[in-house]
């Protein structure tokens, strides 16, 4: 685990609210928002130290704040000069913060998950969500998490594709869990969607969730469920029902936490395990 220390000066907030922290020039006036921070100095490499999931701790020890996304801000909304928008992490208060400077420091530690569901009518509000929450729930009980997040898409090849891309280089999700669109109907295009996305395919997880799967129901041979890195990311795609999701995230939730720790560098003898 890497820390790194920060220099902010930041607007008073509550608990919850979202703060997009920025690298104003030192010229800046006082920002127009209620609830902003600013980097005192330029941002580092933005890929490594603000994932989603990294919490900023005050000198007690305290997570005060945790970044939760990202967000594109034009100079304007920033009152900064120059022609240039810029990438803005964005943090959550997580205690109430008085208006003020503050050295802190940055820790990451868990997993982040990210779920997407795909559904039309889901997308459109037509449907609940009943396999992003159990998704979660299940990879909850089995791994440390220090972020979640869910979102729900249209069968769309070109939606899943952006999305994913952005929340595995852009904000640094580690695990990526997707439902549905793995089978035959014409707007089943998961796979198509994401397989020209990965680094490296995985492809004893995509056998072990097969061999589990069709150990249950023999539909499942329709299944064309894919799992792969992109980045420091794994993504998992899930076919879509309830008894699917849950019956083909548990062929796999056992070897998960190792494969994050490798894909992220662990050097230690896997022999030992
Ligand atoms: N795998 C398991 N373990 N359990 C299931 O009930 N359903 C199958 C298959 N895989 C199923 C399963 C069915 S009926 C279909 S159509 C395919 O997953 C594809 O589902 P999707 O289109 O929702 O991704």
């Amino acid at each position: 685990m890497t820390e790194t220390i920060h220099t902010l000066s930041l607007c008073a907030c509550s608990e919850g609210d979202i703060l997009p922290l920025a690298h104003l020039p030192a010229t800046a006036g006082p920002s127009p928002f209620p609830a902003h921070g600013m980097a005192s100095r330029p941002l580092p490499d933005g890929n490594r130290q603000w994932r989603v999931g990294t919490c900023l701790h005050d000198a007690a020890g305290i997570a005060r704040l945790k970044v939760t996304g990202r967000a594109f801000l034009p100079p304007a909304a920033l009152r900064a000069e120059g022609p240039h928008t810029q990438i803005c992490p964005l943090l959550e208060a997580l205690t109430p913060i008085e208006a003020g400077t503050r050295t802190l420091a940055a820790r990451r530690e868990h997993w982040a998950l990210a779920w997407i569901t795909l559904s039309d009518k889901g997308a459109a509000g037509l449907r609940n969500d009943e396999s992003g929450p159990l998704m979660a729930a299940q990879v909850r009980a089995a791994l440390p998490l220090c972020h979640e997040q869910g979102f729900m898409i249209p069968d769309d090849p070109q939606t899943l594709r952006s999305l994913v891309a952005e929340l595995a280089l852009g904000q640094g999700y580690d695990l990526i869990l997707t439902s549905g669109g793995t089978g035959l109907a014409p707007r089943d295009t998961t796979p198509e969607a994401l397989l020209p996305l990965f680094d490296r395919r995985l492809p004893g997880f995509e056998q072990a969730m097969m061999q589990a799967s069709l150990a249950k129901t023999p539909t499942a041979a329709l299944s064309r469920a894919v799992a792969g890195t992109l980045g420091l990311t794994i993504v998992i795609a899930l076919p879509g029902s309830r008894k699917a999701v849950s019956e083909n995230l548990a062929a796999v939730l056992p070897a998960l936490g190792h494969a994050l720790d490798k894909l992220h560098g662990d050097p230690s003898d896997c022999g030992r395990a």
